[in-house]
């Protein structure tokens, strides 16, 4: 079942800069860590959790590091989207959970229910002058094939259309990635044009609402 609560504020109290400024609520609350960190209680944006058949997807947070570091530095993983050293990664994860506090929307870390391993990341990406409210999804090599990506998709497209007054969601693979073209078009999800971003020549897929809910029942 997915989770529909909205993204909310937490209100700081005192001003900025001010040494009594506190969280006035339980700034943890519907976060789901496993693992709470030091500086949870400073977070603004409440991620939510999804849960799907076999996956729970749950805010990033920093125990993530080493499994997502294994995931991202394979080499055949990497082939269209680049791979991430300890570095870089930590760098990829504070961009990734600061998206929520910029645009409203973003990823999460993907868990699989069974074993409660970390395999992946999938939600949304927005960014000023992006072709849209983008899907994405990343499996780690040791979990390809087992249909994971569409499930994490299905439940943060569902989750995106509960909660952003947009019509339309895209996904945008490189435009030879067909591992990644093949979830977008079990989605559902049709081609529309090829574009080059950020230098990379990459397939622009589309589903509207009015689609997505046909296929989802709603
Ligand atoms: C693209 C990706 C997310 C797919 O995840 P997944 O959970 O394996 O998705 P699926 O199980 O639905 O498999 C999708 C397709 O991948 C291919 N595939 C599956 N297992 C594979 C394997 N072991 N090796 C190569 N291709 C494989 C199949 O074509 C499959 O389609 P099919 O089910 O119709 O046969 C994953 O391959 C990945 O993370 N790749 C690297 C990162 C990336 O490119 N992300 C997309 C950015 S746009």
């Amino acid at each position: 079942m997915v989770s529909r609560s909205s993204i909310s504020r937490i209100h700081v109290v005192g001003g900025a800069g001010r040494d009594d400024q506190h969280i006035s609520s339980g700034a943890v609350d519907g976060h789901s860590c496993p693992h709470p960190c030091v500086f949870c209680r400073w977070r603004r944006v409440n991620i939510p959790t999804l849960t799907t058949g076999r996956l729970v997807l749950r805010p990033i947070c920093r125990e993530d590091l080493d499994a997502s570091t294994a995931i991202w530095s394979d080499a055949e993983f990497g082939r269209y989207v680049g791979n991430h050293d300890r570095h870089s990664m930590w760098h990829n994860l504070a961009a990734n959970i600061g998206a929520w506090e910029l645009e409203g929307a973003g990823s999460w870390s993907v868990v699989e229910r069974a074993a409660g391993a970390l395999v992946g990341r999938a939600g949304l990406w927005y960014e000023p002058g992006w072709p849209g409210i983008e899907l994405v999804w990343f499996i780690g090599r040791p979990w390809w094939g087992r249909g994971y990506a569409p499930e994490a998709a299905r439940a943060s497209g569902t989750w995106a259309f509960a909660n952003h007054g947009v019509n339309r969601l895209v996904a945008i693979p490189h435009r030879d990635n067909q591992q990644s073209i093949r979830v977008a078009e079990k989605l559902g999800m049709t081609f529309e044009r090829y574009e080059t971003l950020h230098e990379t020549d990459s397939a622009i897929y589309t589903i509207t609402r009015a689609e997505w809910e046909a296929r989802t029942g709603g």
